[in-house]
């Protein structure tokens, strides 16, 4: 689709909601962007903590010597922590990243189109949840596209641009010309569940976990297998721990109820006890891994 539009400007604020693992990644991709950044999240210790881990970040890269201290200070200050939702009514683009559930993030957008304008675009981090079912409750569904970075946004390329039936392709134009502006990879999909890497990946992580219950091998021993046979950047396990199994539990459930219930995106009963006992990965301190001495180890 080639369409005359383009990137936004560095002058256009950007609002991200959900100041998690997500949240704060992409704050930090739009701020070294040079965008001011809103990071806002309904939990004021998350705003807190995602701004936190920004700087944290960009230390990191101080030290590396893969940018100037006072650009880091830089891009920190242009990112703003709030926990008022009226404070994002100035933003251009509005990057939604709180929790997997349809009705919530319906809501979610409701509020933000009532508070941004009408020319302010609306995009959602969902990882398999319809655009079109997110946007058919707005009365302006054509301003709303998928914007999918993936984990850890700040390193990692890909970002899926997703179209739902009623996004404006301009819109999804704008979106795939500024992920680019943003040293991004994007490619262009339409709204089906999971969309390209969501689905693709579902199989791969069920059917880790279906070897595991048939006690093949230990959750390491077969990152390790797949990483070094396969050539994997992580392994399943570690890669699910990362994600966190709160996430990746409620994305598959999404896959599978989407298809009706199609027997290849079962959800796994293993990763169904880890969320019930609240080991939800690293962000918890412990999901096939522990990590709560900082050293990973194979859980208990
Ligand atoms: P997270 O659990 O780290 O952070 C979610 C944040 O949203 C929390 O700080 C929570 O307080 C906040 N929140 C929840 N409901 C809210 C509301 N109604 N208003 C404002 N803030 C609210 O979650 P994570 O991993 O950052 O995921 C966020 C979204 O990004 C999800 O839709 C997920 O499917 C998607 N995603 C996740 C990836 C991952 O690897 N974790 C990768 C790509 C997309």
């Amino acid at each position: 689709m080639e369409m005359d539009v383009a990137a936004l400007s560095t002058s256009t604020r950007i609002a991200v909601i959900g100041a998690g693992a997500m949240g704060s990644g992409i704050a930090h991709v739009a701020a070294r962007a040079g965008h001011t950044v809103y990071l806002y999240d309904m939990n004021a210790e998350a705003v807190a903590r995602g701004r936190d881990a920004i700087g944290k970040d960009l230390r990191f890269l101080v030290g590396k010597g893969k940018l100037a201290a006072a650009e880091a200070e830089a891009v920190l200050a242009r990112v703003i922590g709030s926990s008022r939702i009226e404070d994002l009514a100035d933003a251009g683009l509005l990057i939604e990243a709180i929790v997997e559930n349809l009705e919530v993030k319906q809501k979610l957008f409701r509020q933000l189109e009532e508070l941004a304008g009408p020319q302010a675009i609306l995009a959602t981090n969902t990882s398999s949840l319809s655009i079109t079912a997110m946007a058919a409750v707005l009365a302006r569904p054509e301003r709303l596209a998928g914007m999918h970075f993936f984990n850890p946004a700040p390193r990692m390329a890909l970002v899926e641009i997703v179209s739902g039936l009623a996004t404006d392709p301009e819109v999804a134009g704008t979106l795939y010309d500024t992920a680019k502006a943003w040293g991004k990879t994007p490619v262009h999909a339409s709204s089906t569940p999971g969309f390209i890497v969501n689905r693709v990946a579902r199989p791969y992580y069920a059917e880790a976990q279906r070897v595991l219950a048939e006690r093949a091998a230990a959750p390491a021993t077969l990152d390790a297998v797949l990483r070094e046979a396969c050539g994997f950047p992580m392994g399943p396990f570690e890669l699910m721990d990362l994600i966190g199994h709160d996430v990746n539990y409620a994305v598959t459930n999404s896959v599978f109820d989407a298809y009706h219930g199609d027997r290849r995106y079962t959800p796994s009963l293993i990763q169904r006890e880890l969320v019930l006992a609240g080991r939800l990965g690293r962000k918890s301190g412990q999901g096939f891994y522990d990590y709560r001495d900082g050293a990973e180890k194979p859980a208990p």
